[in-house]
């Protein structure tokens, strides 16, 4: 079980997303556990106002250091007290569970940080808006910064939403057999070999010949083949990866 805690601003956002298809089927069967935390809720101002002009001048707002520190401070304490010997609430608290702040300040996500954030029981995701979050409550909490890609957008829901989704199908029992199978495209740094289904022609375009030929061995090695093949012409990046690994020479 695998339990994500998403402070933002925009809860129903997340949860509507993160509800559907393969994810809604994983929260029902209880493999994974969303929980999206409005930090709005936990702001002492009277108004509800989370967000202030920032310091030294400049356009846009600013999300406050508070009610951020105590819709995660609601969280952390809910996690530790499923395991109460490692939460010290006096000084300084050992960090049990990461929080990732997305931004595009972050290190690039990737499946291997999918894989590594996969091995966690809890993960606390924080969504920014407007122009960002006070720097002190981030060197207070946050464990990791993580982009998904070099552009901006206008709040981390959907990147935490990107990454969740990601990390959950790496969960044993998320993902059956037969969607585990599809899945190797980064495993081994290859991308996914071209696939086909009924009918055997369409639009006069017929289906490779080997696929057809019930010869197993034939058809692995073909599909490695073009593996390779889409690899090196598609992402370079990833071909010279694969090849470093495998003791190919890179041409
Ligand atoms: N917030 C805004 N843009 C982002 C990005 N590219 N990655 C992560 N968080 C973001």
């Amino acid at each position: 079980m695998m339990d994500f805690h998403i402070l933002t601003l925009f809860p129903e956002m997340v949860m509507q997303g993160l509800h559907t298809s393969i994810l809604k089927r994983a929260v029902e069967k209880e493999y994974i556990h969303i929980e999206a935390v409005n930090i709005r809720d936990y702001t002492l101002d009277k108004h509800g106002k989370v967000d202030d002009y920032t310091y030294g001048g400049g356009a846009g707002m600013l999300m406050q250091a508070q009610p951020v520190y105590d819709a995660y401070k609601a969280v952390a304490e809910k996690i530790y007290s499923k395991q109460p010997d490692v939460f010290i609430s006096e000084g300084k608290e050992q960090r049990a569970c990461r929080v990732i702040y997305v931004t595009p300040q972050g290190q690039t996500f990737n499946q291997t940080m999918a894989q590594e954030f996969a091995k966690e029981e809890d993960l606390i995701f924080l969504c920014g808006h407007y122009e960002g979050v006070d720097e002190r409550v981030l060197e207070e909490i946050v464990t990791d910064y993580v982009s998904i890609g070099d552009y901006v957008l206008t709040g981390g829901e959907l990147p935490a939403m990107v990454m969740i989704d990601a990390i959950s199908r790496l969960v044993p029992g998320v993902l059956h057999n037969e969607e585990s199978a599809t899945t190797e495209s980064f495993h081994n740094n290859l991308l996914e070999y071209p696939q086909y289904s009924r009918p055997e022609i369409w639009r006069d375009k017929r289906v490779p010949e080997i696929l057809l030929s019930g010869n197993h061995a034939k058809v692995d090695e073909w599909r490695m083949e073009q593996s390779i093949e889409r690899t090196k012409r598609l992402r370079p990046d990833l071909y010279e990866k694969w090849a470093e690994e495998n003791g190919k020479a890179v041409k």
